[in-house]
């Protein structure tokens, strides 16, 4: 029952007052309580249609918490690991704990109901596409306009549930004597197809478990991520801008990648720039860390390379993030394509003649990725777009999309912009 009180608490934050999912736990949640968490978070827009056509009148006010037990309840009777009567069973308890003891005739009888009716009531949904593809509608719209093609395939990586991705520092060993010491530990893996860094674990694993993980040997990063370093590819001796850096995974990989270059982590949120900190101390790897907005940022020297790692509606890992479909409204799109445009610009600046911009998003959107860049290149006539040779991903007029894929990475966007050494 305590799952469910914790589930609740958690729900509340998420979905009645827009929190973000991640931040909410406490040390004491039990993984149960995280599971169904996420697991309602995940399937929101379809358990909230059947309690919708079940409970038949709002459940909204000072009821906002029946219909969280609710959803959990419907949530867990379809995916937990024990009877479905046990869930119901917790479920009913749970709303007693909750002080909803007068609705537990109404709990149980929605729960049993379902599971009585559970095909009629699933083939009812056909019609309801939100309820369907468990997307808001404008998410829906936009995702099918970008990518008509492979819009199924999209909306079922963002359901899924992500594999837990390593990123191998080659500073210490190969990928491959990696893969051996966790194939020693019973830790299955395979490497990744695209990134020579990335290892997919078959079921995610608790990071303390990792062999030498404190040491810096390893870390969690998903293989999309892996592809931006050797965009960049700085070479020794030069002056690096990650010009979002927070929490640092790329700030990492950039430094274990090429241990001679010289790299300013940047970021304007301090706290998120201590988690950058912890990392490299953690890896031992050294960086300047400066917090600093970088529209207003003046450096002493310009970068030879920049990394423009933006902020951005994150579609492309919906998967790892399924707030990301309750918290993200259709208007933030163009907001954060201004901001993204605006950081283009500021970073532009702050490039040497003759020095590369990677710019990246974890977006699958066109308005944050190539139209950015589109409005860039008619502002920025001199800049040059430098083509990106890859075996993975969608060849775009500007930069490269590699859409999530549900086996394997999250979805991306890498474009690379040089200046000419004369401007
Ligand atoms: C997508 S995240 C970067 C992820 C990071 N590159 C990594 O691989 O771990 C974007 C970051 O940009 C930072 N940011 C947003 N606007 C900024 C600004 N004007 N100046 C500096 N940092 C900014 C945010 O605080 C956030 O940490």
């Amino acid at each position: 029952m305590q799952e469910y009180l914790s589930a609740v608490r958690v729900l509340d934050a998420v979905i009645n007052d827009g929190k973000s999912l991640d931040a909410q736990f406490k040390a004491t949640d039990s993984p149960l309580s995280k599971q169904i968490s996420y697991g309602v978070v995940r399937d929101y827009f379809h358990l909230s249609e059947i309690v919708r056509q079940v409970v038949k009148k709002p459940l909204a006010g000072k009821n906002a918490e029946l219909h969280l037990l609710l959803l959990a309840g419907l949530y867990s009777v379809d995916n937990l690991n024990r009877p479905a009567h046990a869930s119901v069973n917790a479920v009913v308890n749970a709303a007693h704990g909750l002080k909803l003891g007068w609705a537990k005739g109404l709990v149980n009888a929605v729960l049993r109901n379902y599971l009585r009716n559970q095909q009629t009531i699933n083939a009812s949904l056909g019609d309801n596409l939100e309820a369907r593809l468990n997307h808001p509608d404008w998410l829906i719209q936009r995702i099918r306009s970008a990518w008509p093609a492979q819009f199924a395939a999209v909306i079922a990586a963002n359901n899924a549930r992500p594999p837990m991705t390593l990123r191998v520092n080659q500073q210490h060993m190969t990928t491959q004597a990696y893969l051996d010491l966790l194939t020693a530990i019973d830790i299955k893996a395979h490497t990744g197809t695209f990134a020579d860094s990335a290892l997919y674990l078959a079921a995610p694993a608790n990071v303390a478990l990792l062999p030498e993980f404190a040491r810096g040997y390893a870390s969690v990063q998903d293989e999309a991520s892996q592809l931006v370093a050797a965009l960049l590819a700085p070479l020794e001796g030069m002056r690096v801008l990650d010009a979002c850096a927070a929490p640092g995974g790329k700030t990492c990989h950039l430094l274990e990648s090429f241990p001679g270059i010289k790299l300013t982590a940047l970021d304007f949120e301090a706290a998120r720039l201590r988690v950058v900190e912890e990392n490299l101390q953690r890896i031992g790897l050294q960086a300047d860390c400066v917090a600093a907005d970088l529209l207003t940022y003046a450096a002493t020297q310009p970068y030879e390379r920049i990394l423009l790692d933006a902020p951005c509606s994150a579609t492309g890992i919906i998967r790892r993030h399924p707030d990301i479909k309750l918290l993200r409204r259709n208007s933030d799109i163009d907001k954060l394509a201004a901001t993204q445009l605006a950081l283009l610009h500021a970073a532009w600046r702050l490039l040497a003649p003759g020095g590369i911009l990677v710019y990246s998003t974890c977006s699958i959107l066109p308005t944050e990725n190539e139209q950015v860049l589109e409005k860039f290149f008619v502002a920025v006539p001199e800049a040059i777009l430098m083509p990106i040779e890859a075996s993975w991903g969608y060849p775009l007029t500007y930069g490269r999309q590699l859409l999530p894929d549900q086996q394997a990475h999250d979805g991306f966007y890498y474009a690379r912009i040089a200046k000419a050494i004369a401007s």
